[in-house]
């Protein structure tokens, strides 16, 4: 794709929404129930709005709400077109697209391309015969000739991600093996035959001229794979027993290929069509970065798909160490290539989600935690906060017979999957925190949930969420936040990062992170006129150029600086 230029990039910067967003991030199932049976649903989010616009979020994204039989908890859609009773009706969607814009608020769906559900008509009719209209929209391959035996064998030997067994199923109707990158009931689409890229596209349409802002695009690494479906290299450093069976091989064929770009790209362009140029719509595509290169892999997508309507989920909060050396260096190289390649490249960091634990339990530390929000809420483009993030909710244990998690049935290694961090929302302290009115909340809630809740958390200056509301303000009322560009500077102490948002003629901002659990001194060199914020009560003040700022444990601060520019 030809390099995007504007004549002026700030204002390339200024007219999107994108560009200093933060965007909610909510497990539907787990935020709010107003229905009372134990699963939250799109009614319950409607009665959360307000709360939300008290954080000062641009936009929510919505994990999938699809009717679906949930074997991968919605993320195997059985209709791309409406809504599980569930989770509510079409009407209930509606509404919610109402009361945000009415507040100001935009709405990104989930979309999940590379599979369906195996009880999507599509996918029931084409395991029926080879010759139906729907015959080649999966992946179907003979099994594994002259094996000697009677029993079909896969057609390579590429695994499952969740499970981490074979990747492929028999179905003896067509006396063939479909493919599933994922669950056995998440069979992929065959991304090769342009009916399904247009069927896809449809669904995009069908959801945009209800009024979506923009789409999260799953699992887009798998959309492309080796034609000839080649096997997978052994990983030489894989050991049975400690590794992820997943991990027995290196994923070189059974995903990332080239042809992801330009599908993802057909998609972008549905984003421009003239049908949907009254309001700007945008897309966020998840690839975690397999190779050690991992700005160029991101790169890869913003040259690849049109940056003006699209972008990578930046996945460093959950890659890299909590060392300020390494962020210093991917700081410094990410930002400037996405400078040089295109003032429209939108960075979108994801410090969580729900398919990671809880950067509680990642960092270990709440203070830790306090400081990462500090980072994260400064640092530019979009910003996805996971619920819950803002009112520092861990991981919450789950006996294994209560696991609901498909990964946490496959592979023993798995442990207990990802449910831990999709426990509902603490709201107050009532029985189930405020979440559900009945019974049965459909995971366990944290037991420090009476303690640890919205409710208590804003009567409190000092709390987490205070914090996350303070950070939320500032971003969205400072254009150097929102808007501005970011300079990584040496402030003359290894455990430190520093960096600086400055915009012409609107402020200059500048932030300091101990990624250290002991007190440390810097000496940033600017002069600042005020401290702005900190994750402790009572902090140092930077009045000159040369002070020597003192950091308590993993401190974050925020300074608002003396700007020569103004
Ligand atoms: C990524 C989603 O975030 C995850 O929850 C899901 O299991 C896989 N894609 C498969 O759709």
């Amino acid at each position: 794709m030809a390099r995007t230029k504007h004549p002026n990039p700030a204002v390339a910067r200024d007219r999107r929404w994108p560009e200093g967003a933060i965007v909610y991030h909510i497990y539907p199932r787990s935020f709010q129930d107003s229905s009372g049976d134990g699963v939250g649903d799109l009614q319950g989010v409607i009665s959360r709005l307000d709360y939300l616009q008290s954080l000062s979020v641009t936009a929510i994204w919505l994990s999938p709400f699809y009717p679906s039989p949930m074997a991968d908890f919605g993320y195997d859609v059985a209709d791309y077109c409406a809504v599980d009773p569930l989770f509510g009706t079409l009407g209930d969607f509606k509404q919610l697209l109402a009361e945000a814009a009415a507040r100001n608020i935009k709405v990104i769906i989930d979309l999940v391309p590379n599979h369906t559900s195996d009880e999507h008509k599509w996918f029931k009719q084409s395991r029926l015969s080879k010759d139906n209209p729907y015959g080649t929209w999966y992946i179907w391959r003979d099994p594994e000739s002259d094996t000697g035996t009677n029993t079909p064998l896969p057609p390579n030997n590429w695994r499952d991600v969740l499970a981490g067994g074979p990747a492929w199923e028999w179905e003896p109707r067509r006396k063939q093996f479909y493919l599933h990158s994922f669950n056995v009931k998440q069979p992929d689409l065959n991304w090769g035959n342009p009916a399904v890229r247009e069927a896809i596209k449809g669904v995009m349409r069908f959801w945009l001229d209800l009024g979506v802002d923009g789409f999260r695009m799953d699992a887009v690494y798998w959309l492309a794979k080796e034609p000839l479906l080649s096997d997978d290299p052994p990983n030489p450093e894989y050991v049975e027993g400690e590794d992820l069976r997943y991990n027995a091989v290196i994923h070189d064929n059974s995903r990332g290929w080239p042809p992801v770009y330009a599908y993802l790209n057909e998609m972008a362009a549905v984003l421009k069509e003239k049908a949907y140029q009254d309001k700007q719509r945008f897309m966020v595509t998840e690839a975690y970065p397999s190779s050690h290169n991992r700005i160029a892999e991101y790169m890869a997508f913003y040259v690849g798909v049109n940056p003006e309507v699209a972008a990578p989920f930046n996945f460093e909060g959950v890659n890299l160490s909590w060392e300020a050396s390494s962020w210093r260096k991917f700081l410094k190289s990410f930002h400037s290539a996405l400078e040089q390649f295109s003032p429209y490249c939108v960075p979108s960091y994801a410090f969580g989600n729900h398919d990671v634990p809880r950067l509680l339990n990642r960092l270990g530390q709440p203070a830790a935690a306090r400081s990462a929000a500090i980072m994260l809420l400064t640092l530019p483009g979009m910003v996805f906060v996971y619920y819950g993030e803002e009112i520092g909710m861990h991981n919450v244990s789950i006996p294994p017979q209560h696991a609901h998690d498909p990964a946490a049935k496959g592979d023993p290694l798995r442990g207990i999957g990802r449910d831990p961090e999709r426990t509902p929302m603490q709201w107050t302290a009532d029985k189930y925190a405020g979440f559900t009115t009945g019974d049965n909340p459909w995971l366990p809630l944290a037991t420090d949930s009476r303690s640890n809740n919205v409710e208590v958390q804003s009567a409190d200056p000092d709390s987490f969420l205070s914090l996350y509301r303070t950070l939320g303000k500032l971003r969205q009322e400072e254009p150097a936040l929102k808007y501005g560009g970011i300079e990584i500077i040496d402030v003359g102490s290894s455990d430190v990062l520093g960096y600086i948002r400055r915009r012409e003629n609107s402020g200059t901002f500048l932030v300091l992170i101990n990624f250290s659990n002991s007190m440390v001194t810097c000496r940033p060199g600017v002069q600042a006129r005020t401290l702005v914020i900190s994750n402790y009560a009572h902090a140092s003040q930077l009045e000159a150029a040369n002070a020597v700022i003192e950091l308590q444990p993993y401190e974050g601060m925020v300074f608002s600086l003396v700007d020569s520019s103004q």
